[in-house]
């Protein structure tokens, strides 16, 4: 398990492009974390590391964004999914594949459906304001 401090946006991004900088195709990240935790802000600075330059925004009514790039990234926001046929209808199923990097929002709604492989990215408040705690983790030390 790797644990970051986190104090402001702009360490949240460089804590995300050192990370990604080693991320294969075929790896699922989730994150765990409430809302405004910075999330979205850790897959910007991930596409960096993965040299993609593609703008990143939430997925909030998309769903799933694809960003394209080699390996190819999709982020996904699970905030609204509640069942299977839900997450079928991403295309979630379809995107698992070797060749693909898949950023998933609210992973906590699909976690029965996230591969044995997954990275978690966990992100928790701290007592100082604007601090985060960033814990990156698979599932085996979960
Ligand atoms: N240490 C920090 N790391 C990341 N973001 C921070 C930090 N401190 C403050 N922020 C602010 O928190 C907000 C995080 O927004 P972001 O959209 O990345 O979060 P999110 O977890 O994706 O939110 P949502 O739950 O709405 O999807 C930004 O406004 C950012 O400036
Ligand atoms: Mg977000």
């Amino acid at each position: 398990m790797d644990i970051f401090i986190s104090k402001c946006e702009e360490d949240t991004l460089q804590v995300a492009e050192n990370f990604a900088k080693t991320l294969k195709g075929g790896t699922v990240v989730a994150f765990l974390g409430g809302l405004g935790m910075g999330k979205t802000a850790f897959v910007r600075g991930a596409l960096k590391g993965l040299n993609n330059s593609a703008r990143v925004s939430s997925p909030t009514f998309a769903l799933v964004n694809d960003y394209g790039g080699i390996p190819q990234v999709y982020h996904f926001d699970m905030y609204r999914i509640t069942d299977e046929d839900d997450l079928y209808s991403t295309g979630y199923f379809d995107y698992l594949t070797d060749d693909a990097v898949l950023f998933i929002e609210w992973s906590e709604n699909i976690s029965q459906w996230l591969p044995d492989n997954t990275v978690f990215v966990k992100i928790e408040l701290t007592e100082t304001e604007n601090c985060r705690k960033i814990s990156i983790f698979t599932g085996e030390e979960k």
